[in-house]
């Protein structure tokens, strides 16, 4: 491929610093501690991180409210251990992604506080405000934090959006003055070196909040395309939004190689596949495979030529899927190399989350009090309110609530895990002493090295990332399988999605060749009957 970017090869780890390493005995992770296990990360053969915020900020929403987008947070480190991160990742071949949180900034920002000062401030039009309606809010806008986006401000008599925590006020994006600000500081990070950035919640900034329009606004991509122009245009960087409501069309309007806007987006059509309708994702239902497969494949065929795909089940967001989908007791092993299997020899860039790698899983709680996520306890305020029965929202937290995978890297079996020597800031799931690193690294069958045969697949094989995707369709609802070809060759892909083993009989699908990958040891693969294990999941070249 002539004009082949570095990042459609690529494989990305997502480092979330709170929760990764910790080297200074404060029980909070970071920057030493990654640059402590940069040969871990080598190792894995990943290409860059992802790392989720380590800007100056009061922690609200653990970094996602900046108050200063050029200064370290005092718990993580100093801007002297962020340059010998980006440095020493760069020695082995590892680009550092900033993670770029400019739809708000936190109450404490210099502009925020200035703003705050009155009408007359020079900053006041850097943040949204309103007049009251009616004597309440002026209009039915929500926070995705729970209650309205709108927070009274006595001082001013008005109202200022904020679609997340009242503590992350809305940056007026209409403003030039702001969008000028933002890319003075996307150049000083380039400047230094880093390999791009994931844009937080990036289809809001077009937002118009008179019409209660958020995202997808009219003017987003006019903004992005300016943003490329005036920034990472120059450079040679991977630039991945968050993007919430996108279909196909949608992503194809910010990753369009013709259209200089982003490398590629973060859709989330399959995440929501186990919320109700209409519901929240605490409403939940169970997850229907059928349609999971209809969206992998949709989202995998219709970008064609004009935009390029991620590949994720987790993130910091997200519960840990071998909890939410698999089978994270007597399966946890195999149906946590399933889930990998079937996601890394799709095509587009994979995103691997911290502990995904090594298995980890949920941690349930009992009671609130041991929560430490700000959308977790607001939503459990409110719904207390409403009436919802206790258990039902801790119940609905333990399935979906973010702290699932803000748990402590679990390093090896001392004590907390070998995360920290104090007190972590937030409980180490108990099941450390069995599911670590250390444990991984040593057992050749492992989750660890399922991923990392996975990426080094990826590396080797042009298949892997150039291949056309193809599902088969007349195989029973629980079993994932799929081709991919490319140049004469043809590999097919399988995932059984449940816990029951299942023989079929695909005698049409021809003979198969050499062996990729899979879960289980198995003799041969004869299309004629076809047994699958419990979770089993393999690849295989077809003769
Ligand atoms: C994104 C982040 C999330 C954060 C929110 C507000 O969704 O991934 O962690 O709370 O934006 O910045």
């Amino acid at each position: 491929m002539n004009n082949t970017k570095w990042w459609q090869t690529a494989v990305i780890y997502q480092i979330y610093p709170r929760s990764f390493q910790d080297s200074d005995g404060d029980g909070i992770g970071d920057l030493r501690g990654i640059i402590n296990r940069l040969d871990y990360l080598e190792q894995l053969g990943i290409t860059a991180i992802w790392l989720s915020p380590v800007y100056k900020s009061p922690n609200d929403d653990n970094g996602y409210d900046i108050s200063n987008y050029q200064e370290i947070m005092s718990e993580f480190g100093t801007m002297e251990d962020m340059d010998e991160l980006i440095e020493r990742a760069k020695l082995r071949n590892i680009r550092i992604i900033m993670d770029l949180v400019v739809n708000h900034t936190s109450d404490e920002h210099p502009w925020f506080i200035e703003a705050r000062k009155g009408k007359d401030n020079p900053y006041r039009n850097y943040y949204i405000w309103r007049d009251p309606v009616n004597g309440g809010v002026p209009n039915s806008l929500r926070s995705t934090f729970s209650g309205s986006a709108w927070e009274f401000d006595e001082a001013s008599g008005q109202y200022y959006l904020h679609l997340f925590s009242r503590r992350q006020p809305d940056l007026n994006w209409e403003n030039s003055k702001v969008r000028q600000e933002v890319w003075d500081m996307m150049n000083f990070w380039l400047d230094k070196g880093v390999g791009g950035f994931r844009m937080d919640v990036i289809d809001l900034v077009g937002k118009i909040p008179d019409q209660e329009i958020t995202g997808n606004g009219p003017k987003l991509h006019e903004y992005l395309q300016d943003m490329n122009r005036e920034t990472f245009g120059k450079h040679d960087v991977l630039t991945v939004g968050e993007t919430w409501g996108a279909t196909p069309e949608v992503a194809k309007l910010y990753s369009d190689p013709d259209r200089n806007e982003l490398s590629m987006v973060f859709q989330f059509e399959h995440i929501g596949l186990d919320q109700q309708d209409g519901g929240e994702k605490w409403d939940l239902k169970p997850l229907d495979v059928s349609e999971l497969k209809q969206v992998l494949a949709k989202w995998q065929t219709e970008l064609g030529n004009a935009g390029w795909n991620s590949l994720f089940w987790n993130n910091h967001d997200l519960p840990r899927i071998v909890s939410r989908w698999g089978d994270d007791k007597q399966y946890r092993v195999q149906s946590s190399k399933m889930f990998a299997i079937l996601l890394h020899l799709m095509k587009g860039t994979p995103y691997i989350y911290q502990g995904e790698e090594i298995g980890m899983t949920n941690y349930p709680i009992q009671e609130i009090s041991e929560a430490q996520d700000i959308e977790t306890i607001n939503m459990y305020q409110e719904r207390i309110a409403e009436g919802y029965a206790k258990e039902d929202i801790i119940h609905s937290i333990n399935v979906k609530g973010r702290d699932n995978a803000r748990t402590p890297v679990q390093w090896d079996h001392s004590p907390n895990g070998g995360f920290t020597t104090g007190e972590p800031w937030l409980h180490v799931n108990p099941n450390y002493k069995e599911i670590n690193m250390e444990a991984n690294l040593k057992d050749p069958d492992s989750v660890f090295h399922c991923y990392r045969k996975l990426i080094e697949l990826r590396k080797n094989n042009p298949i892997v990332v150039w291949g056309d995707f193809e599902l088969l369709t007349r195989v029973p609802d629980q079993v994932f399988m799929y081709f991919r070809r490319y140049e004469g060759e043809t590999w097919l892909v399988t995932a059984n999605f449940s816990r029951e083993a299942t023989t079929l009989e695909l005698p049409e699908t021809g003979q198969a060749g050499e062996f990729i990958i899979g879960n289980y040891t198995r003799d041969d693969v004869d299309f004629k009957q076809l047994q699958l294990q419990p979770y089993e999941a393999f690849a295989v070249k077809l003769a």
